[in-house]
């Protein structure tokens, strides 16, 4: 019993196979009720293709994946109760934005008056109440990925499946549904398992991340776990800026630990003037010397590239009064706590 209460989604040792392409190999995941999952991954490492197999487009080659305890195997797709907003699954062009939403419903066999009343809730709660009549074709894209989400959540489904469901949207708007999003997951609770590419959206949002490259999952953890603990290179790279400390001149060497690299993240490193007197726990900080190659000035955060021997350092400091300013070709000071270096797998 506490092993389905527990996972209320689990993909046991999945592999997809088209052809002789592995889109998906070997994948094993179980995620919580009411946990809100994201598969973080580059183009074609097989994200959409695992959402496709959990939906019940796609039957996977080998392995097995559970609902609740119970394989989903021999379940088509419209048996497995689940909302979907996926990017080329898009609103039904000819019904109002109304008879979308009813659509869900008048599959289930709810009756016309608790119908009415579900649409009119649902739409005040993704703020078109006054959009009922619309046809898709007269909403911006912000607002029908809003319909959308509406559409996916309406008949009350216990799992959610997003593919990229912001994924056409301008910044300002995906921050905007990126927090619409997470509000309905507090409210509803929803299981979800969110597709992206893009890893501000998948920090943001999750419980937990699952990071795939080249059908495989490389690390699956908390955001803040992941960010600041990668288990190796392409996941550090993959998540934000990492510079990679493998030069003598930065203080570190293979031998020391083979297989591994060292990588700090770009805003634990301090810059200073190059004639700055040294810190008063020096002796627990890396200080090196560099010249600056450029400053990107990006609104709240200031970004040096510093060349230090070999390796340029990326430097990120949030923007406050009283700084210096470096500009290309100055010398600095760097310095980060030696505490701060982490050991990636290769
Ligand atoms: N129907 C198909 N037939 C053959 N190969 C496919 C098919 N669908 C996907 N693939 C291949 O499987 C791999 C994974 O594809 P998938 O669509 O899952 O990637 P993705 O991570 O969702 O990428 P994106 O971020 O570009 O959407 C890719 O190499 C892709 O070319
Ligand atoms: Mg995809």
């Amino acid at each position: 019993m506490e092993e389905s209460a527990s996972a209320q989604i689990e993909f046991r040792k999945v592999t997809k196979m088209y052809g002789s392409v592995a889109a998906v190999t070997d994948f094993s995941l179980a995620v919580g009720r009411g946990e809100f999952l994201t598969i973080l991954g580059p183009s074609g490492s097989g994200k959409t293709t695992a959402l496709m197999m959990l939906a019940g487009f796609e039957a996977p080659t080998k392995g097995d994946i559970l609902i609740s305890g119970m394989s989903v195997a021999a379940v088509p797709s419209y048996g497995r109760d689940q909302g979907i907003v996926f990017q080329n699954y898009a609103l039904f062009p000819h019904l109002t934005v109304r008879r979308n939403l009813e659509f869900p419903l008048e599959m289930r066999g709810v009756k016309a008056s608790e119908r009415v009343a579900l649409v009119e809730r649902m739409l005040k709660r993704v703020h078109l109440g006054a959009f009922g009549e619309r046809m898709p074709s007269q909403l911006s894209g912000g607002q029908q990925q809003r319909v959308a989400l509406a559409r996916a959540l309406i008949a009350d489904p216990p799992v959610l499946l997003l593919d990229e469901p912001l994924g056409a949207l301008d910044r300002n708007l995906r921050e905007q549904m990126q927090g619409e999003i997470k509000s309905l997951h507090r409210e509803f609770g929803k299981t979800t398992i969110c597709v992206t590419h893009d890893q501000e959206e998948a920090l943001t949002l999750s419980d937990r991340i699952v990071v795939m490259r080249g059908g495989q999952i490389e690390q699956l953890d908390t955001p803040e776990a992941l960010y600041g603990r990668p288990a190796n290179r392409f996941v550090a790279n993959f998540l934000g800026e990492a510079n990679i400390l493998d030069d003598p001149e930065l203080g570190y060497h293979k031998k020391d630990r083979p297989g591994t690299v060292p990588m700090i993240r770009p805003e634990r490193v301090r810059i200073a003037a190059g004639n700055a007197v040294q810190p008063a726990d020096q002796d627990q900080r890396q200080i090196v010397s560099g010249i600056v190659e450029e400053m990107i000035y990006a609104g709240p955060l200031r970004k040096y590239q510093v060349r230090v021997g070999r390796t340029s350092l990326i430097v990120r400091e949030h923007v406050a009064s009283g700084q210096e300013i470096f500009k290309p070709g100055d010398t600095v000071r760097l310095d980060w706590f030696r505490a701060d270096v982490r050991s990636l797998s290769e």
